[in-house]
């Protein structure tokens, strides 16, 4: 008898196979028991018949609990109406675990309960299909950049300077005498790899101590930094839009059944998945704002409810570039047409996911980044291998960064970023 997963069980119709896994449900009517298994890959109903097993066993298994863990022998039976496309006529099965009050009933429970047990929750129907389609959108975030000819360059984590501002910073203890922080952002680094390979990226955990608690915050994210030597803001706007409709395409391809477990409405990510995104400057955005009743006040940075007018007016992620220097990094290149305003552009996205890319061109004169240092406060001699990259062969460049968890989010349609990372860390939760 040889092991399949659920996922490849209508390659053996009318085979005798062994399906390893976990019961996810069991339902019994008279002398059948419906069994729900589930291995992870998938979850097939297996059925059980009276007579087919001993008595003994037969009324021990309409006994088990959810989730035990077992084995389970059967012949696979096409059915075109269940997902998976088979069911199980089942032979034999093999408890490994009895489970008695497993912590999370199939019914509802509140988030803070559900958080509380994360290691469990994970193994719940939208929960399984959130967590394939984030591995889904990572894969192809890598192919994305591998066929443009991007170096996939690892940024550290510990640092020893801020890259977006110091108000986010984790401080940790780095040996007897000093101070390292945890990496808000791989950026300064991958300016540096751009020098060194032209077209790079990388894609890793960063870390921000924001006290929001909103349901777009977390104080450990996944983010993608690609960065290109010679590249200009248009080119940030056009590949940042290139891959938000790679994704969308990808996963439309690939995770019919998980958007349906999700109850996705897919004629939403069909629109994203066809681009031609709006493009407007902050100045427009603000005067479409100051015609609406958000309270925005111009000159600042967007708050979610300006963020959701915007994406309501056009219905569509929307691109804002051009902004206010002085709410911005120190490392943004100036408009040689506006020096008040910076080469920066954010990408905002619809159904209130909000902020999904901040990104754009960076400044590349030595002189300009010393005063940007001063002016900011930042110590220079930790930013001197950075000002190095302006006295050895200094080149426009640009880049961005995608926020992994909101992307999922906005993908998988989950209210919160906390349903798209495995074990998401946020103000208040570190456990599990
Ligand atoms: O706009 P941010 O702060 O940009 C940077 O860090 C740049 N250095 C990136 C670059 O140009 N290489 O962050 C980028 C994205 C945001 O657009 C958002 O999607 C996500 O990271 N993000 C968060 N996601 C979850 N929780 C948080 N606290 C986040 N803060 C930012
Ligand atoms: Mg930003």
């Amino acid at each position: 008898m040889i092991q399949v997963d659920v996922a490849r069980l209508k390659e053996h119709i009318g085979q005798k196979v062994t399906v390893k896994g976990w019961l996810y449900n069991c339902r019994s009517k008279g002398k059948i028991h419906f069994l729900q298994v589930r291995d992870g890959s998938g979850t097939v109903q297996g059925i059980i018949i009276k007579g087919v097993l001993p008595d003994a066993e037969f009324e021990h298994v309409g006994k088990l609990g959810q989730e035990s863990s077992l084995e389970v022998d059967g012949t696979v039976r096409e059915d075109t109406r269940s997902p998976t496309g088979v069911e199980l006529d089942v032979t034999a099965v093999r408890p490994i675990q009895d489970v008695k009050d497993y912590p999370i009933a199939l019914q509802e429970h509140g988030p803070d309960f559900l958080l509380q047990n994360r290691h469990l929750w994970l193994r719940s129907r939208k929960q399984h299909a959130v967590m394939r389609v984030r591995s889904r959108v990572e894969l192809a975030i890598r192919q994305f950049f591998d066929n443009r000819g991007f170096t996939l360059v690892d940024a550290p984590i510990f640092t020893p300077s801020a890259c977006e501002g110091t108000t986010t910073l984790f401080e940790v203890k780095y040996f007897d005498e000093d101070k390292a922080y945890l990496t808000q952002s791989g950026q300064l680094y991958m300016e540096a790899a751009a020098m060194a390979l032209g077209k790079v990226y990388c894609f890793g955990p960063v870390f921000r101590a924001e006290k929001s608690k909103t349901r777009k915050h977390l104080t450990e994210f996944w983010m993608l930094e690609p960065e290109i030597a010679y590249g200009t803001l248009e080119d940030v706007m056009d590949l940042s839009e290139a891959l938000i409709v790679h994704l969308f395409t990808e996963v439309l391809n690939t995770c019919k059944q998980e958007l349906a477990t999700l109850e996705r409405d897919l004629t939403k990510l069909e629109d994203v998945a066809r681009g031609g995104f709006p493009r407007i400057t902050y100045h427009e955005a603000s005067k479409l704002l100051a015609t609406m009743d958000t309270g925005f006040v111009h000159g600042n940075d967007f708050g979610a409810p300006d963020e959701q007018a915007l994406a309501q007016h056009f219905g569509r992620p929307v691109m804002i570039h051009r902004w206010p220097a002085e709410i911005k990094a120190f490392y943004m290149k100036r408009d040689p047409a506006d020096p008040t305003l910076a080469l920066g552009v954010d990408l905002i996205a619809p159904e209130g996911y909000g902020e999904v890319v901040g990104g754009g061109q960076r400044a590349e004169d030595l002189q300009f980044l010393l005063d940007q240092i001063k002016a900011h406060q930042l110590p220079q001699e930790a930013f001197e291998w950075y000002l190095d990259l302006r006295r050895y062969g200094t080149v426009p460049h640009a880049g961005f960064g995608l926020g992994l968890e909101r992307t999922v989010a906005w993908i998988t349609g989950r209210e919160h970023v906390r349903e798209c990372i495995p074990f998401p860390r946020m103000l208040y939760r570190i456990y599990p």
